[in-house]
């Protein structure tokens, strides 16, 4: 019989922990033993997985003995202090957060573009899966820049509030029911007031209402004007495609949709790629699926991303405000391919190469 692995799943209550539990049973990883790991709230949970029921426990300092692939989405401070007391215990950490993207001592992989790089697990024990819109951006950015070379990027994303978490997904939720009620309620509908919460409601996941609005802040703001969020699709891009002259400048907004992350790609290369020549890498890359037949209105969508791990790539038009540019949009679910599909591919590789 093949080998069997003890994995643990750390921040198994969440969104993206739900979704890796999903993913291991859907590509049949080879799990022999399953841990379901998250806060002390959930402690005694009954989680399922493969059909038998599994209880949660506490995430602790000795969570980790006997595992041998510790999957981990609990937020940064949780992968700060936990992911080394899984390493010493022998784990191989897959971590979800920023915490150790950009540690030199550790490998930032997404599959399809530096599978390679998963060697680097040595060091630390730990590899880094990197943020959810930079890795659909680099799946659809490696074939080409195979074929031209990047030379700058500008990027817009509209980011689902899924990336945000459980809370957001509910907050987006209460505030289209609470919309929908007021509007029915018949009293404020057509007035401007229906469209605004005007200080009734209190926003826990955002600064501000978030349904039938679009927030160009996630994350924090950093000194150079720039967000958090912003800053990792820069610094994460050049690492993931190893090549620190690619100039990236990123507009990170949060937009009321669920699931999916879309984005408004632009992109100077080296040299000219026509639009059928970028068709032509794009369709047989590995992970991507291209969608762009605009006049039937065929191009992607995020409704039509959620729930699969393509990234989906349309609207490929020459730039025509620069020679060597292209314009193209790309779409994926950012819970699957943007965090756990994404993590738990680099878990099969491990697997495959190197345990
Ligand atoms: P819990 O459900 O017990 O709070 P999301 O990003 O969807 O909000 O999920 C966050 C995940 O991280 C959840 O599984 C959550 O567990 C877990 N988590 C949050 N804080 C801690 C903590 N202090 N210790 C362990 N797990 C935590």
């Amino acid at each position: 019989m093949s080998r069997q692995f003890s994995v643990a799943v750390a921040g198994a209550t969440g969104a993206v922990g739900q979704t890796m539990i999903r993913v291991l049973e859907e590509r049949d990883f080879p799990v022999g033993e399953i841990r379901f790991l998250a806060s002390e709230r959930s402690e005694g949970k009954e989680l399922t997985f493969k059909g038998r029921k599994v209880v949660v426990r506490k995430l602790d300092h000795d969570s980790f003995e006997g595992v041998d692939i510790a999957l981990f989405s609990a937020g940064g401070q949780r992968s700060l202090d936990y992911a080394p007391s899984a390493a010493r215990s022998g784990a191989v950490v897959v971590d979800n957060s920023s915490a150790w993207r950009m540690d030199p001592d550790v490998p930032l992989v997404v599959p399809e573009v530096n599978p390679h790089a998963v060697a680097g697990y040595r060091k630390k024990g730990i590899i880094a899966n990197p943020n959810c819109s930079t890795i659909q951006m680099v799946v659809a950015l490696k074939p080409l820049y195979d074929y031209a070379r990047i030379k700058r990027i500008v990027v817009s994303t509209y980011q689902a509030v899924s990336g945000t978490g459980q809370k957001a997904i509910k907050e987006l939720e209460e505030e289209a029911l609470a919309w929908a009620d007021r509007i029915r309620g018949g009293e404020k509908a057509g007035t401007d007031e229906a469209y605004g919460y005007a200080g009734e409601y209190e926003y826990r996941a955002y600064p501000h209402q978030i349904a039938f609005n679009c927030l160009p802040h996630i994350d924090v703001f950093l000194d150079n004007g720039y967000t958090k969020e912003e800053m990792k699709m820069v610094n994460e891009t050049r690492k993931i495609m190893e090549d620190p002259d690619i100039q990236v400048s990123a507009t990170a907004v949060r937009v009321p949709v669920f699931f999916s992350h879309s984005e408004a790609v632009n992109v100077a290369f080296e040299k000219d790629v026509t639009p059928e020549k970028a068709r032509e890498l794009l369709g047989r890359a590995p992970g991507v699926r291209v969608v762009d037949d605009p006049s039937a209105n065929v191009y992607p969508l995020a409704l039509d991303a959620e729930g699969q791990d393509h990234t989906l790539v349309g609207r490929i038009r020459k730039d025509i405000s620069q020679p060597n540019g292209l314009d193209f949009w790309v779409v994926a679910d950012n819970i699957r391919k943007g965090a756990a599909t994404n993590a738990v591919q680099i878990a099969e590789l491990l697997i495959r190469e190197y345990l």
